[in-house]
């Protein structure tokens, strides 16, 4: 079952999100949180619940205004991030989160659901592809400091 994030209290969003972006803070996380859930129309935070009624994975997606590579309309809707416990892998969780987002994509008008992952992360990309997602396009970031 997925539901829908409503507050930054939802039971295992936190502590998932953590375990993907472990880089940031929690009080960053927090405040992120609460961005998203106040622009409903342009955020879409999604949970995934086993039988038992644990948390098993989330994701969050975003309408991107700017150009979003490979892409042909604007916005698009874009999977910012997902992620499904380590214990809850392989059960098609990930299949159902995606399937919320794009529920929730073609409900804001968007026609192209797009999304990106690590050229190392091979897991991703095959989960990507059996989701019906194309490859579009691999770049290479750059950045100079000033
Ligand atoms: C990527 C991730 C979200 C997949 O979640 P999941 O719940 O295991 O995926 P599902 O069980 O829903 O599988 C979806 C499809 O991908 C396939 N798949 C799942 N794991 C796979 C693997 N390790 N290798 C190849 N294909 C795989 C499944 O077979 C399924 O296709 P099918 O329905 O046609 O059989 C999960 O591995 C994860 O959280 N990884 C760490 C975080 C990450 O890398 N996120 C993506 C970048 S932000």
């Amino acid at each position: 079952m997925v539901i829908v994030c409503k507050s930054v209290q939802d039971s295992g969003w936190l502590a998932m999100r953590q375990a993907l972006w472990p880089e940031a803070m929690r009080d960053e996380h927090i405040e992120e949180m609460m961005s998203l859930l106040e622009d409903s129309k342009r955020y879409g935070q999604f949970i995934a619940v086993d039988d038992a009624g644990e948390p098993a994975g989330f994701i969050e997606a975003a309408l991107r205004y700017d150009y979003v590579n490979g892409t042909e309309t604007s916005p698009v809707a874009f999977i910012e991030g997902i992620y499904v416990k380590p214990g809850h892998r392989s059960q098609g969780f990930a299949r159902q989160l995606v399937d919320a987002v794009t529920d929730w994509a073609r409900a804001q008008g968007c026609v192209e659901l797009a999304s990106d992952t690590g050229l190392d992360n091979f897991v991703s990309q095959d989960v990507h592809k059996a989701l019906g997602f194309v490859e579009t396009e691999r770049v290479v970031y750059f950045r100079k400091c000033l």
